[in-house]
C-alpha cells in the first residue's frame, strides 16, 4: 500500500470521521453573523479554536479540513493548529479550491476556481503540515434543466486536474461534487443527479489516469429538495443514496464521506446511521464516514455566541454531537 493510500484509509478509522472547518472568510463571516457574532480575523481564529481546541475530539475525528488562513494560526494553547492536531493524531487537511463563479456558457451554474497556481500552493500547504486536501464543485438541480451536462463535465475535468496535481504533490485528494439540497426537486431526482455526476466524474478521472486507490469521494445524500415540502425518512434517504453510489462509484477508491448540506444535526446523524446500515446490508465496497461542517458546529455556535464564558458549554454540546455521529457509524 502506498503512503497516500494508507493516509486516505486512516481517515476511515472505526468510529471516526472528519470535521469540515474550512469555511472561507466570506462563508465564516456569514455563518458567524447568523449567530449574532461579529467577525474579523481574531474572531475567526477563536471560532476555529472553539472546535479544534476542544479536549477529546481525537476520539471521534480522524481529520479536520482547514481553511488556508487557519494553517498559519495558533490556538489558545499557543501551538500552530496543524501542529496541535497532528500531535493528537488528527490529520490536518486543507481546502484548496478558491470558490466558485458563474459559468459563462450557463450563468445559473457555478464552476470552481483555483487550478492556476495550485502546484505552488500545494507545496506551501504541505510544508505547513497539510496531509490531505479538498476541492468542492457545486451541482445545482432545477427540474430537468439543471444541471447541464456541460457544467457537470467541466467541473469533473477540474476535479480530475486537481486530483492529479494533489497526488503528485504527495497529498490525498477529497473530491466533492456537492449536489445542492436547495431547490424543490424530488429525492429521486437528487438520486439521479448524484449518480450521473459521479458517473461523469469517474469516467473523466479515468481519462486523466488518476489513481483511484488514494482518492476519497465527498458526496451529498439523496434528499428531497429543501423547498419541496417533503420530509424523507432515514430509510428512504439511505436506500436512494446507497443505490446512487453503488451504480456510479468504483469499488477501488479509498472511501466515501458525506457532507451535511444544510440538514439539521439530528437529520444528518439519523440519515448517516441508516446509510451505514444500508451500505452494510448491500455489501457496499468502500468505507463510509462523515465530513460535516454545519451539522457538527451548529449547536455549539448557538451556545457560544462569541463569548469566552460560553466556551465550556459549547464544547460539551459539540462533543455530544460528535459522539452521536460517531455512534451512527457502528452497525
Ligand atoms: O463543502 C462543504 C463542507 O465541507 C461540508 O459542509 O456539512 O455544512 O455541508 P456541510
Amino acid at each position: 500500500m502506498t503512503d497516500l493510500v494508507s493516509i486516505a484509509r486512516s481517515l476511515f478509522a472505526p468510529g471516526k470521521g472528519l470535521l469540515a472547518a474550512d469555511e472561507s472568510v466570506a462563508t465564516a463571516t456569514k455563518r458567524l453573523a447568523s449567530y449574532g457574532i461579529g467577525a474579523g480575523e481574531e474572531m475567526r481564529r477563536q471560532f476555529r479554536d472553539l472546535f479544534l481546541g476542544a479536549e477529546g475530539v481525537e476520539q471521534y475525528l480522524s481529520g479536520i479540513i482547514l481553511f488556508s488562513e487557519t494553517l498559519l494560526e495558533k490556538g489558545n494553547d499557543k501551538k500552530l493548529f496543524p501542529v496541535s492536531l497532528a500531535a493528537r493524531g488528527i490529520a490536518p487537511g486543507i481546502k484548496v479550491d478558491l470558490g466558485t463563479e458563474p459559468m459563462s456558457e450557463s450563468p445559473e451554474e457555478l464552476i470552481t476556481q483555483g487550478l492556476l497556481d495550485l502546484p505552488q500552493r500545494l507545496l506551501e500547504y504541505k510544508k505547513q503540515g497539510g496531509v490531505f486536501t479538498k476541492w468542492r464543485a457545486v451541482v445545482r438541480i432545477d427540474g430537468n434543466q439543471l444541471p447541464t451536462a456541460l457544467s457537470v463535465h467541466e467541473n469533473a475535468k477540474r476535479l480530475a486536474t486537481y486530483a492529479k496535481e494533489v497526488q503528485s504533490a504527495g497529498l490525498v485528494p477529497i473530491l466533492e461534487p456537492e449536489v445542492l439540497f436547495a431547490g424543490n426537486h424530488s429525492r429521486q431526482r437528487a438520486r439521479e443527479v448524484i449518480s450521473e455526476t459521479c458517473h461523469t466524474l469517474f469516467s473523466v478521472l479515468e481519462e486523466h489516469s488518476v489513481d483511484r486507490a488514494s482518492i476519497i469521494l465527498k458526496t451529498s445524500m439523496a434528499l428531497s429538495g429543501a423547498d419541496s415540502g417533503k420530509k424523507d425518512t432515514p430509510v428512504e434517504v439511505a436506500e436512494d443514496t446507497v443505490a446512487a453510489l453503488m451504480e456510479s462509484v468504483p469499488s477501488q477508491i479509498a472511501g466515501v464521506v458525506f457532507l451535511s448540506g444544510g440538514q439539521t444535526p439530528d437529520q444528518a446523524t439519523d440519515n448517516l446511521r441508516a446509510i451505514t446500515e444500508r451500505a452494510h446490508a448491500m455489501s457496499a465496497p468502500w468505507p463510509l464516514t462523515f465530513s460535516y461542517a454545519r451539522a457538527l458546529q451548529e449547536e455549539a455556535l448557538a451556545l457560544w455566541k462569541g463569548k469566552e464564558e460560553n466556551i465550556p458549554a459549547a464544547r460539551v454540546v459539540f462533543l455530544e454531537r460528535l459522539a452521536k455521529v460517531s455512534a451512527a457509524l457502528h452497525i
